[in-house]
């Protein structure tokens, strides 16, 4: 049964860093992981599961440049670094997801990488995008 399947991430409200737009991307792609991951459990199929793949990358770069834009329009100083995590993150997974993009199999997409991406994006959220939160009430900015 899939409702006996554990999920692999669940929203935190800790996650939130008050800007709707961010807020709403991040819920998202906690939702496309989670779906990733159901579609992993009960054999979806390579055609479907690859499919999703490729939206969860997509989303994340649509999301990656909607943020940058943001931090660069209120001039948030660590849009460089910033910009350079996410590309690390983006050229990981494409590295590690590069045979199922290929048009593999099923099993190579394998539980690691999605935890790995799972990982990332827990992690990300809360030490870096988090930091825009911060600079925005240092500098008493209205978004
Ligand atoms: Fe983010
Ligand atoms: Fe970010």
């Amino acid at each position: 049964m899939i409702q006996d399947i554990k999920p692999i991430v669940t929203w935190s409200d800790d996650w939130v860093t008050g800007i709707k737009i961010i807020d709403d991307d991040h819920r998202h792609l906690v939702d496309l992981i989670q779906k990733l991951f159901h579609s992993m459990m009960t054999e979806k199929g390579t055609t479907f599961i690859r499919t999703i793949f490729v939206e969860l990358i997509n989303y994340t770069n649509t999301h990656f440049n909607r943020e940058e834009r943001m931090f660069k329009k209120y001039g948030f100083d660590e849009l460089d670094r910033h910009k350079i995590l996410h590309e690390q993150l983006v050229e990981q997974v494409l590295a590690k997801g590069k045979h199922i993009l290929n048009k593999g199999r099923q099993k190579d997409l394998s539980f690691e990488l999605l935890d790995f991406f799972k990982d990332w994006l827990e992690n990300h959220i809360i030490k870096e995008d988090l930091k825009f939160k911060t600079f925005l009430i240092k500098n008493n900015i209205q978004v």
